[in-house]
Order: structure tokens, then C-alpha cells, then sequence
């Protein structure tokens, strides 16, 4: 008989009202960083990417947190907190060579905490182990959000995530 599949975890089922919503679950995600995180965000225009790239980057100590924008012609920035916040936007790229260009692969393992808007662009890219946030707009200002954690070694940080986003999370039962 075949060995039971490993256990993947569910992801978590998050509810965000308002744009200082999504702000707050990027900060509590961003205290509970570890450096090389991976951090993947797939929403369209206007889901709330960028406004949860700021709350990651108050929670990871960055001072100027309040002017993370989204670097879509840039690609690449990069914020000084306890821990470096790499925030790349792949909106624009077609392929996951122009992100393997930039160094991407040297960038997640440097030790920072990398986060990438529009991740789904440049999928072939990612690392392994790596965090993915999918974020949908509900209409008005209510965004529904799944939290996945994807590799050997992620999985197991859920239950602390989950239990510092208790406040949002989506009772499914
Ligand atoms: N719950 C919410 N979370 C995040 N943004 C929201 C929310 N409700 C409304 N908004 C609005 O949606 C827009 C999101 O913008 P932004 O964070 O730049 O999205 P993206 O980076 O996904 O394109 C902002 O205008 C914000 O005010
Ligand atoms: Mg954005």
C-alpha cells in the first residue's frame, strides 16, 4: 500500500474590513518573520497587496513603513527594518527569467524577508518554501484572504500565525 500523503496544511481563511485591517494582519505577519521568508501575494489591482506590504514592514521595524509603495517600475525595493524588506512587484513581468535576472535567487537567501506582489507572474522562480497570500476583493472595502504555507519547514509555523491573526480569521464551520 502506498504511504499516506504528507499532511498539507489547510490554508488559513482570513477576513479583512478595511484597508488599516489589511494593514494590521501584514504587521502581526511581519513580527513573526524569520530571516529569508518568502512571502508570496497574488490579488488583483487593488486588492490590498501594497497596503499589506506596509503592515509587513512595520512589523519587521521598518521606520518609514507608512511610504511602501508599490515598485511596479522598479521592480525591486528594498526597506531597512530589524530585518531587510525586499518588496518586489512582478506586474510587469512576463516571465520569471527578468525576476531570475535581477538576482532574485541570491535576494530570497540573503537573510531578508522578501515579499512579491503579482508572485502568480513569475511562479517558476519561487523558492520551495515559501508563504502565499491570495487576497480577494467581497465588494466595498471587505477582502477576503487564504494564507498558505508552502515546503517541508513552513507548515509548522501555521499555529503561530494562526493564533496571532485570531482576530481575523473566518470561522468555516
Ligand atoms: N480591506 C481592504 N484592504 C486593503 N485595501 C483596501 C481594503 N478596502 C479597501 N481598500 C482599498 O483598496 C486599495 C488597495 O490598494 P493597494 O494596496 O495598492 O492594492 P494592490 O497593491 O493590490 O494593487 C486602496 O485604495 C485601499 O484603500
Ligand atoms: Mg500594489
Amino acid at each position: 500500500m502506498a504511504p499516506p500523503k504528507k499532511q498539507v496544511n489547510a490554508p488559513l481563511h482570513l477576513r479583512s474590513e478595511g484597508p488599516e485591517e489589511t494593514v494590521k494582519i501584514g504587521e502581526e505577519i511581519g513580527k513573526l518573520c524569520n530571516p529569508n521568508d518568502v512571502i508570496c501575494l497574488q490579488g488583483t489591482l487593488g486588492a490590498g497587496k501594497t497596503h499589506f506590504v506596509k503592515g509587513l514592514a512595520k512589523g519587521l521595524g521598518v521606520e518609514n513603513a507608512n511610504e511602501v509603495t508599490s515598485p511596479t517600475y522598479v521592480l525591486l525595493k528594498k526597506y531597512r527594518g530589524n530585518i531587510i524588506l525586499y518588496h518586489f512587484d512582478a506586474y510587469r513581468l512576463d516571465h520569471a527569467d527578468e525576476m531570475a535576472e535581477i538576482g532574485c535567487e541570491e535576494v530570497f537567501s540573503s537573510g531578508g524577508v522578501s515579499v512579491i506582489e503579482w508572485a502568480d507572474h513569475v511562479g517558476d522562480c519561487l523558492p520551495e518554501e515559501h508563504f502565499l497570500l491570495t487576497i480577494r476583493i467581497k465588494g466595498g472595502s471587505c477582502r477576503d484572504m487564504l494564507l498558505g504555507a508552502f515546503g517541508p519547514e513552513l507548515p509548522r509555523r501555521m499555529a503561530q500565525l494562526e493564533q496571532a491573526l485570531e482576530k481575523w480569521k473566518v470561522d468555516e464551520t
